[in-house]
C-alpha cells in the first residue's frame, strides 16, 4: 500500500549524534588557526556543505587563504572527523531512532536520506541501516547545499514523491528553511527558537514516535 505521503530524514543530528564531532573537528580547525569557535556559532553550520562551513569559518577569523590552503583544511577537517566517529556504534542514534527506522519500514511507510554529507553513506552501513531506506541522497549526489532544496527534491523524485508529499526531518536552520522553500512539511528536532520555522519542532528524537509521524501521513 502506497502511503500519502513519505519522510526524508537527515543525518546528522536526527538519525545519529554526530553533529557534536562535526563541532569538534571544526572547532581544532578554528584553533589552530588562532581563534575559538562557540557552540552557537556552530548553529550557524549544521546542515552546511563542508565547504561552505569552512568559509564561514575562514571569515569569523578574518582569514583569507588560497584555494590550495583550504583544500589542506577541508582535508584535515575529514580526517579529524573520520577518526572521532571511527568506534561509532548503535550508541550513537539518537533516541527511539533504532526503533523506528525498522517500524517504518515494516509498515512500509517510505523513508529516504536527504544529507549534505559526503560521509553518510558510510555511516548509515556502518550501523547496517542502509538497506532500510527507500533511497539515500548526501552530499555526493548534489551541487547546491541546503538551505537550497535540491537534496531533498532529489531524494523525493527517487521515492516518486511529489515535494508537497513528503515530511522532512531535521536538527538545522538551513535544512527547515530547505524543506519549506519547495512545500515540504517540516519537523525541527532541537531548540525551537533557531527553529522557528518549522511546521513542528520537538525538543529531541524521542518525541518523534510512529503514532506523531502517521498522524502526519
Ligand atoms: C551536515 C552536517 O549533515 O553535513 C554539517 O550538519 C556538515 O555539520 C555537513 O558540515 C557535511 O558533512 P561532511 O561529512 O561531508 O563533511
Ligand atoms: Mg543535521
Amino acid at each position: 500500500m502506497k502511503t500519502k505521503k513519505a519522510i526524508i530524514f537527515d543525518l546528522d543530528g536526527v538519525i545519529v549524534d554526530t553533529a557534536k564531532y562535526h563541532y569538534l573537528a571544526w572547532r581544532k580547525i578554528a584553533n589552530d588557526l588562532g581563534f575559538d569557535f562557540s557552540k552557537a556559532e556552530n548553529e550557524h553550520l549544521k546542515g552546511v556543505s563542508r565547504v561552505k562551513s569552512l568559509e564561514f569559518l575562514l571569515k569569523k577569523g578574518n582569514i583569507t587563504l588560497t584555494e590550495k590552503e583550504k583544500n589542506k583544511l577541508l582535508v584535515s577537517k575529514n580526517e579529524h572527523y573520520l577518526s572521532l566517529i571511527s568506534h561509532m556504534d548503535e550508541s550513537e542514534l539518537l533516541d527511539g531512532i533504532k526503533t523506528l527506522l525498522p517500524a517504518l519500514h515494516q509498515e512500509n511507510i517510505p523513508f529516504a536520506l536527504g544529507s549534505a554529507s559526503k560521509n553518510a553513506r558510510r555511516i548509515l552501513d556502518s550501523l547496517q541501516l542502509s538497506p532500510l531506506f527507500t533511497a539515500i541522497v548526501d552530499g555526493t549526489d548534489v551541487t547546491k547545499a541546503k538551505p537550497d532544496p535540491e537534496v531533498f527534491v532529489i531524494a523525493a523524485r527517487r521515492m516518486c514523491y511529489a515535494p508537497k508529499n513528503c515530511i522532512v526531518i531535521e536538527d538545522s536552520k538551513a535544512g527547515i528553511e530547505a524543506a519549506n522553500s519547495v512545500g515540504m512539511t517540516s519537523i525541527g528536532i532541537g531548540n525551537d527558537q533557531v527553529l522557528q520555522a518549522a511546521d513542528y519542532v520537538l525538543d529531541s528524537t524521542r518525541q518523534l514516535t510512529l503514532a506523531f509521524i502517521k498522524n502526519l501521513l
